[in-house]
């Protein structure tokens, strides 16, 4: 299909994790047929999307005073005769719902995170009546079939999304009930889709689920990423969100095997204290989670582990907080994500006793950011004088440089020419920051 050029200026705001990412890439896609190009200001914009997360901390005040922000450009372009089309998307859309739309009327259409490859006809609707325009409650494969001709990758790396929504019910999270239960895609569906991107220069693969190792398709994800890694031209492949109790023995098995399954590892602990893993319905414990990591480790030495945390959490105390720097300092992380507890209305944490004051869960926050701050540099210390098979994926902030990535997800500077583009080369690393490293071809790739 031959798409018309952009007559159309379409802005998308996308807060909060990967899948959301890829969603708004996706409704990218599912636009740029009718004559949508995205860019990058909104003032300018014929329609803005605002794809929005409600896992932390304020996020749908968030939205509320972007909307408001957005309402006046939307005001001016109507003083200067020109339409903006304003659609809400993701899960703040999904649990607020029409209160949206009553609380911002400049909204035009809202949208869950089930229903985007509707976007066209919601819009086209929006633009007919004011009608009804709330579409959020689709069953995930009709949003699939919808959109699997539509895609196309912009770059070597590429994100696709094999699993949705989670049972676990840890108690902090709104997950559960803004994205429903666990639900897989069929295998095929996504084989057909990983091969479709390498036969457009994708390298590298990031699979994406809410428990992306909760995949239940047969042989579970292990399964699912030997055949992928059969697929011709995908050299690479990685997965994100993981829960340690849906580690098993064959995916761990896969690190040991499968070449393409790059040394990167995303899989969350939240805290150190087995009393706050318990009262957050983590169905781990400190113990079994760093014996899973020894596993992991056995299997896949050079592995680097990430993890999210969470400081703070109700009942918290500073012992329990200590056992969470305890973890960090027994694991070794080679990168983190780490957030003060933040009250979800509706989970069942929001209403347990012992919520901790703001200053302690600053000060908790401030200190484990130090240290895994620390650790982040030291595994990238440890990398300077090695050389890495790194795949470029853009050209770097400085002529000559291009950016690309080592196995361990770690960004890599290197001055080389613009035709290694998608290669993937032998690079020198010779200079390691927090958040990245700098190296030099090896003299024969040159
Ligand atoms: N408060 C703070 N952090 C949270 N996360 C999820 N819900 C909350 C919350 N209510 C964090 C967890 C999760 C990551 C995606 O966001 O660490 O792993
Ligand atoms: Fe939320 Fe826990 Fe599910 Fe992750 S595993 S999405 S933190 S409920």
């Amino acid at each position: 299909m031959s798409e018309p050029a952009p007559r159309k200026r379409l802005y998308i705001k996308t807060y909060g994790c990967q899948m959301n990412v890829y969603d708004s890439e996706r409704m990218a896609d599912v636009l740029a047929p009718l004559g949508y190009g995205v860019t990058d200001s909104p003032e300018d914009a014929d329609l803005v999307v605002l794809n929005t997360c409600h896992i932390r901390e304020k996020a749908t005040e968030k939205v509320y005073s972007e909307l408001g922000q957005i309402r006046r450009m939307k005001a001016a372009r109507a003083e200067a005769g020109a339409d903006m089309t304003i659609a809400v998307a993701g899960c703040v859309a999904q649990a607020e719902g029409e209160e949206i739309m009553r609380r911002q009327p400049a909204v035009d259409l809202v949208v869950g995170p089930q229903a985007y490859h509707q976007l066209p006809e919601l819009i086209a609707r929006a633009h007919r009546a004011r009608g009804e325009r709330l579409a959020a409650d689709f069953a995930p494969e009709e949003k699939f079939d919808a959109l699997t001709v539509a895609r196309r990758p912009t770059g070597v790396t590429a994100f696709l999304t094999v699993q949705e929504g989670c049972d676990k019910f840890c108690t902090f999270c709104v997950v559960p009930y803004t994205r429903g239960g666990e639900w897989s895609r069929p295998a095929e569906a996504i084989e057909a889709e990983a091969r479709a991107l390498a036969d457009k220069g994708v390298r590298e693969v990031t699979l994406l689920g809410q428990n992306v190792n909760a995949y239940d398709g047969e042989g579970g994800l292990a399964a699912l990423v030997r055949r992928l890694a059969t697929i011709p031209g995908l050299d690479r492949i990685r997965y994100t969100t993981s829960h340690p109790r849906d580690m098993d023995d064959a995916l761990i098995a896969a690190h040991a095997e499968v070449e393409a399954l790059m040394p990167y590892l995303h899989l969350p602990v939240q805290a150190g204290s087995d009393k706050v893993l318990k009262a957050m319905n983590r169905a781990h414990t400190a113990e079994s989670y760093v014996r899973l990591i020894e596993k992991i480790r056995a299997a896949r030495p050079d592995i680097a582990i990430s993890g999210d945390f969470i400081v703070g959490f109700p009942g918290e105390r500073d012992a329990d907080f200590e056992a969470t720097l305890q973890i960090v300092r027994e694991v070794g992380y080679a990168s983190a994500f780490s957030f003060k507890y933040s009250r979800r209305p509706g989970t069942p944490a929001a209403a347990m006793p012992g919520q901790v004051a703001e200053p302690v869960k600053e000060e908790r926050l401030a200190r484990l950011q130090a240290l895994l701050d620390e650790q982040q540099r030291a595994f990238n210390d440890a990398q300077i004088g090695r050389t890495l098979p790194v795949l470029f994926e853009k050209a770097g902030r400085h002529a000559g440089q291009l950016v690309g990535r080592s196995p361990h997800l770690q960004a890599v500077h290197v001055s080389a020419p613009e035709r290694m583009l998608g290669r993937i080369v032998p690079v020198r690393i010779e200079g390691a920051a927090r958040n990245s490293l700098a190296g030099a071809l090896e003299l024969e790739t040159v």
